[in-house]
């Protein structure tokens, strides 16, 4: 099983970046399935049914999001129409969406679960309890599982790695939109990173132009943002897996945006 997972999708600037870089990252890692992290995939911040159609049309066989997932009223249905976006599981149950899914391609089935961090986000309800819930959900019904864990603290998601070591062949971090170096096989088999990045300008503030970021920073006044195009980049992790919810290997794929 190869899996490619995208770090959070920032604006046009990434969809572009993605639909750019694609096609010769399936050529060069041949990957089963790609989960696009897409909740800043909407003008920087959340998704709409145009956005969300275009990753999938891009080549996303999942999406996942995080805390803007709510910001355009125009997902709300599509969110409960769409078996294969997801968002944070463990928000409250009467929110639109759900946390979960099973996709299935060449004869491999995939559980993918999304949860929100509790430490400066708003989810709701805690994630390790919902962690237990939706790993129970999926046993027996998939090979392999990808837990996207959208959260600000690198102390929760590294817990959370720990947590779901060998129950599930993936957790990967998102949220601070800025890769760390510590991706790695736990030692029970589950793939693991901190943060996979974003896919989205380095030339700003983590998505936003850098001169609105800094007006913001030096004032400490609302500033309205914008995304920045400047030196666009695709981050993400190439995981793979020879048996059922072990993996092999974690690979980081740091790429910039053709010119
Ligand atoms: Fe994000
Ligand atoms: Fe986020």
């Amino acid at each position: 099983m190869r899996l490619l997972f995208v770090g959070d999708v920032v604006g046009g600037v990434g969809r572009r970046t993605l639909r750019a870089l694609l096609p010769e990252l399936r050529e060069q890692h041949a990957p089963d399935f790609v989960v696009v992290n897409g909740e800043n995939a909407a003008g920087g911040v959340g998704i709409t049914r145009r956005t969300a159609d275009e990753l999938f049309e891009i080549g996303a066989d999942v999406i996942t999001l995080g805390n803007h997932t709510y910001r355009h009223r125009d997902v709300y249905a599509y969110l409960d129409e769409h078996d294969a976006i997801i968002r944070p599981a463990n928000f409250p149950a009467g929110q639109p969406g759900h946390g979960s899914c099973v996709v299935e391609r060449n004869g491999i089935r995939l559980g993918v679960v999304n949860l929100s961090g509790n430490l400066y986000l708003k989810a709701g309800r805690a994630a390790f309890p919902e962690a237990d819930a939706q790993v129970e959900r999926l046993q027996g019904r998939v090979d392999h599982v990808l837990v996207d864990m959208h959260a600000e603290a690198t102390s929760e998601k590294i817990g959370m790695g720990w947590y779901l070591d060998g129950r599930v062949t993936a957790v990967v971090g998102t949220h601070t939109h800025v890769p760390t170096a510590d991706g790695r096989v736990l030692p029970r088999g589950t793939a693991y990173i901190t943060d996979v990045g974003m896919t989205g300008p380095r030339g700003g503030v983590i998505g936003v132009k850098r001169e609105q970021a800094l007006e913001a920073l030096g004032t400490q006044m609302p500033v309205k943002f914008d995304t920045s195009e400047e030196d666009p980049w695709l981050m993400g992790v190439l995981i793979t897996a020879s048996q059922p919810m072990r993996a092999d290997a974690i690979e980081q794929i740091l790429q910039a945006a053709p010119a």
